[in-house]
């Protein structure tokens, strides 16, 4: 019996960075029957022209001629820009897949709104965290807090603005210790790089809370470990993980690049695992 999946699905990749240029590499591996990455682009030519190299087919167009090639417009750019290349793929009846929560953060009912005025979708994978299926399924019952802990090495902080503003010598510390407490739009401004697990977290439990977010050094790790724990009447559910950074870019985890393929693949499957 031959097996018929949905339509190829035409696909463009803004940022050519770790996550985009992952992304494009394997997706046109191991999506090949379901997936053609049609179009990439980069404000820096000479990243969106190095993928291009290694994938031919990919063209580098501009952002407005990217949207206007293909069905889903991928967003593996940047904070500053992820609302605006969501917002144009959006008005020109695109779907949409972003990496840049933090970008959208604040400004996510204007862009569901476009998206609902549109008739088009917007994917947010889980990015460096898992377990938002629970977290949305606890929103319904009504989530009470979210703590978001996230212990990292010395030398993850080392050199930090908010670390040095504090006066804080990580090398001095011992014992694991709380360096940061606040609620999410502190956490946000302190320590940037935790921005989208910060808005991944707001989103999934649909505003109903601010996630506190609590920041420890911790001398016996080597790797960034994220603890997110969620307390509510249905459920008091603790999530763990202990991310592996890509190769490109210390600052995104493998498992980032490996959670917008998944959410790829289930877009253009007609299987759907988990909430
Ligand atoms: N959702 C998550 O959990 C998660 C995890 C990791 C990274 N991210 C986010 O994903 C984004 C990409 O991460 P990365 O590791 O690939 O970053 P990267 O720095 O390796 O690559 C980003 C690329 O985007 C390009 N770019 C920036 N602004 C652009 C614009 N307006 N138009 C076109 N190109 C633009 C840059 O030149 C660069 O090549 C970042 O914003 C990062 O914060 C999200």
């Amino acid at each position: 019996m031959k097996i018929v999946f949905k339509k190829k699905l035409k696909i463009g990749i803004v940022g050519c960075g770790a996550i985009g240029t992952s992304l494009a590499m394997i997706a046109q591996k191991r999506f090949r029957a379901r997936v053609d990455v049609a179009a990439i682009c980069d404000r820096d030519q000479a990243r969106a022209l190095r993928l291009h190299k290694r994938l031919p087919s990919a063209r580098v167009l501009s952002l407005d001629r990217l949207i206007a090639s293909c069905d889903l417009v991928i967003e593996a750019a940047s904070a500053a820009s992820s609302f605006d290349i969501a917002k144009k793929a959006l008005q020109k009846k695109r779907d949409v897949l972003l990496m840049s929560v933090g970008g959208v953060l604040g400004k996510e009912k204007k862009l569901f709104r476009i998206a609902r005025e549109n008739n088009k979708n917007i994917y947010f994978p889980s990015g460096a965290i898992c377990g938002l299926d629970g977290v949305k399924a606890l929103a319904l019952a009504g989530i009470d807090e979210i703590i978001l802990r996230t212990y990292k090495p010395p030398e993850a902080l080392r050199g930090a603005d908010y670390i040095v503003k504090k006066g804080i010598d990580v090398d001095d510390i011992r014992t694991e210790k709380l360096v940061f407490q606040g609620d999410a739009r502190a956490a946000t401004k302190a320590f940037p790089q935790n921005i989208n697990v910060v808005a991944l977290l707001s989103l999934a439990a649909r505003g109903q809370v601010v996630p506190l977010v609590q920041i420890f050094v911790s001398p016996r790790l080597k790797r960034n470990v994220h603890v997110i724990e969620v307390k509510s009447r249905a459920a008091r559910v603790e999530i763990r993980c202990e991310n592996v950074p890509s190769e490109d870019n210390p600052k995104t985890s493998k498992l980032a690049i490996l959670s917008a393929l998944t959410t790829l693949d289930g877009i253009c499957d007609v299987v759907r695992i988990g909430s």
